[in-house]
């Protein structure tokens, strides 16, 4: 804009004009500094006024320069209002960011626990919970908690439990080896019966002594491909009695006592010859099926019943190996699946989703 004396009250007019226009589109506080720049700066229209007014008689000058001033003030007045307004958007800006929201719901961000579509508590897998459940069970039967390791040698999993190498028993039990070749095997032990030889051994070497009433929870591997019913990693229950005087009726109402207190007045136990090299007799047990509970169906093939796992009396040459006199003492010992068990009670129709992790089933429980 050219500065012409004659009209300087409409140049003023429009200049105010143009700044407030300007002024109300800074967005920013460096935008806002700019347009001050162009509107109030050296090379702004209104300095160029400002020195012109130099060349003016007195009176001019004097009427010129209050009029220039009071354009001045004003679109200072107009930067200042603006620079307000910024800063208050800014700091509410600042404020909006940094607040929580406590009452927002927080969605996962997996596909598996989207599906439940909030955040949860976690809670103990069903397979610890059943451990629990089956540990109180025993303790309130007047047994005790023993464990053992996982990594076993090949005389704790097989030779103490009457099974010397090359016997044909030692089939049943798919074994995953840590050192092939060596001259004495490292296992991951294929059961929870290499516990009991713990036991015995510490029960004769050591301070406890006998008689032993002990349950041995933990978890067993065997080279299984994993199918409904089988998984490589699952968990066993042992039981363990060594007193003067035990017989089979012993093991047998011990079964049945259990069965009841676990599964319910309704659940029976049965016991059926079998074969274990480290029990003589040996028996598998079963319990009413607890889907049909004895009726007959397609999970019990129409018997009613359902095998939870095997038991019999301690063969004197386990006694023998850990040195307990069989003629003095006697025994008896069972073992079955707690996932097993946990799938038994609950109905899980595929053991695979034990180990999947998938918070849809887990959270189930
Ligand atoms: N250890 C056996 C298995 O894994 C189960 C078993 C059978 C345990 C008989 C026992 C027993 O203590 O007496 O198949």
């Amino acid at each position: 804009m050219t500065f012409d004396i004659s009209n300087i009250e409409q140049q003023s007019q429009s200049l105010i004009q143009e700044a407030e226009g300007l002024i109300s589109q800074a967005n920013s506080m460096d935008e806002l500094k700019q347009t001050k720049q162009d509107l109030m700066g050296d090379k702004s229209p209104l300095s160029q006024m400002h020195r012109k007014i130099g060349t003016l008689e007195p009176e001019q000058r004097k009427q010129i320069g209050r009029l220039l001033n009071e354009v001045k003030e004003r679109i200072d007045g107009l930067v200042s209002k603006r620079r307000e307004e910024l800063e208050a958007q800014e700091s509410l800006g600042q404020r909006q960011e940094s607040q929580m929201d406590l009452t927002e719901v927080l969605l996962f961000s997996t596909s598996a626990t989207a599906a439940l579509g909030y955040l949860t508590r976690g809670h103990m897998h069903l397979v610890t919970q059943t451990q629990i459940e089956l540990e109180d069970t025993f303790v309130g039967m007047g047994f005790f908690v023993a464990e053992g390791p996982e990594v076993e040698t090949d005389w704790y999993n097989f030779e103490a439990l009457n099974m010397p190498p090359d016997h044909p028993a030692r089939g049943m039990w798919d074994t995953f080896y840590l050192n092939l070749g060596a001259p004495e095997s490292i296992l991951l032990r294929t059961h929870t019966s290499p516990v009991q030889i713990h036991l015995m051994e510490s029960a004769v070497q050591g301070e406890d002594g006998l008689p032993i009433y002990a349950v041995m929870p933990g978890r067993c591997y065997r080279r299984d491909t994993p199918d409904a019913r089988h998984i490589p990693v699952f968990h066993q229950i042992e039981g363990l009695v060594v007193d003067k005087g035990i017989t089979f009726a012993d093991l047998a109402g011990t079964i049945e006592a259990f069965t009841t207190a676990y599964f319910g007045s309704s659940i029976h136990s049965r016991l059926r010859p079998s074969y274990f090299p480290f029990t003589e007799p040996s028996a598998e047990f079963e319990i009413t099926c607890t889907i049909c509970e004895g009726v007959g169906c397609r999970t019990c093939s129409n018997t009613g019943w359902i095998e939870l796992g095997g038991c019999g009396m301690v063969n004197p040459r386990v006694f023998d190996a850990v040195g307990i006199d069989s003629l003095v003492w006697s025994g008896f010992a069972f073992g079955f699946g707690i996932d097993r068990c946990a799938q038994m009670r609950y109905q899980i129709a595929d053991m695979r989703q034990m180990l999947e992790n998938d918070v849809r089933f887990l959270y189930q429980f």
